[in-house]
């Protein structure tokens, strides 16, 4: 139960860090001419809103271990369950899913922010910062990619499992994905 509360304030703090490049974009299109490039904003919007739902897998994972261990021992009759087997069995399902979930949406948000990215246009030195969060966005969907992969060895597979789980790659791009756009 520690692990999820850790995960939750985790995911309370990114949330926070990405909530203020929404208002901050919208101050800056009050200044802007109103025929800024609107598409690159949405899709800059949309990219956004693909990261926090990947990242939600965060405090799905300890949640789903906490449900599977005691979680769903302990409340089955507050929450109605009958049969504890089946119900572990129906959230294994789910689990599955949500990962698959993760992989759908946090490839897209790499592929939309790319696309954010260029159609923004901005200086280079700018978008330097935005761009280097991109780069981890990018390393965060190629290292899921090696961990899903048949082909890479065990020992590949293994680091990359262990850097796409810790926290300091998702955290490093989340702030210069936030520097990046506070800048502009
Ligand atoms: C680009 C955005 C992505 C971010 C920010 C991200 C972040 C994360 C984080 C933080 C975890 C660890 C969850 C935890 O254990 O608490 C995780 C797990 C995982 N991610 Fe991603 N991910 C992204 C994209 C992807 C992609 C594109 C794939 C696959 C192609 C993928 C595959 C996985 C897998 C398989 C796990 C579970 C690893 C395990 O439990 O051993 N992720 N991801």
């Amino acid at each position: 139960m520690n692990k999820l509360k850790n995960s939750l304030l985790l995911l309370l703090v990114l949330f926070i860090f990405l909530t203020p490049s929404v208002s901050a974009d919208g101050d800056d299109e009050d200044k802007d001419d109103d025929d800024d490039d609107g598409f690159g904003e949405d899709l800059g919007e949309l990219a956004k809103s693909l990261l926090i739902a990947t990242i939600v897998l965060i405090a799905w994972k300890p949640l789903h271990v906490w449900l599977q261990k005691t979680g769903i021992k302990t409340n089955a009759q507050r929450w109605g369950i009958t049969d504890i087997k089946v119900a572990k069995k129906k959230l294994l399902r789910f689990n599955k899913w949500m990962l698959r979930i993760h992989i759908i949406v946090g490839t897209a948000a790499t592929i939309v922010g790319l696309i954010h990215g260029i159609a923004s246009q901005m200086p280079d030195w700018e978008s330097s910062a935005a761009w280097a969060g991109w780069l981890g966005l990018l390393a965060m969907s190629v290292l899921g990619g090696l961990i899903m992969w048949k082909w890479p060895p065990k020992a590949v597979k293994k680091r990359a499992r262990a850097l796409h789980t810790q926290r300091a790659l998702l955290i490093i791009t989340i702030i210069l994905l936030v520097a990046g756009h506070e800048l502009m």
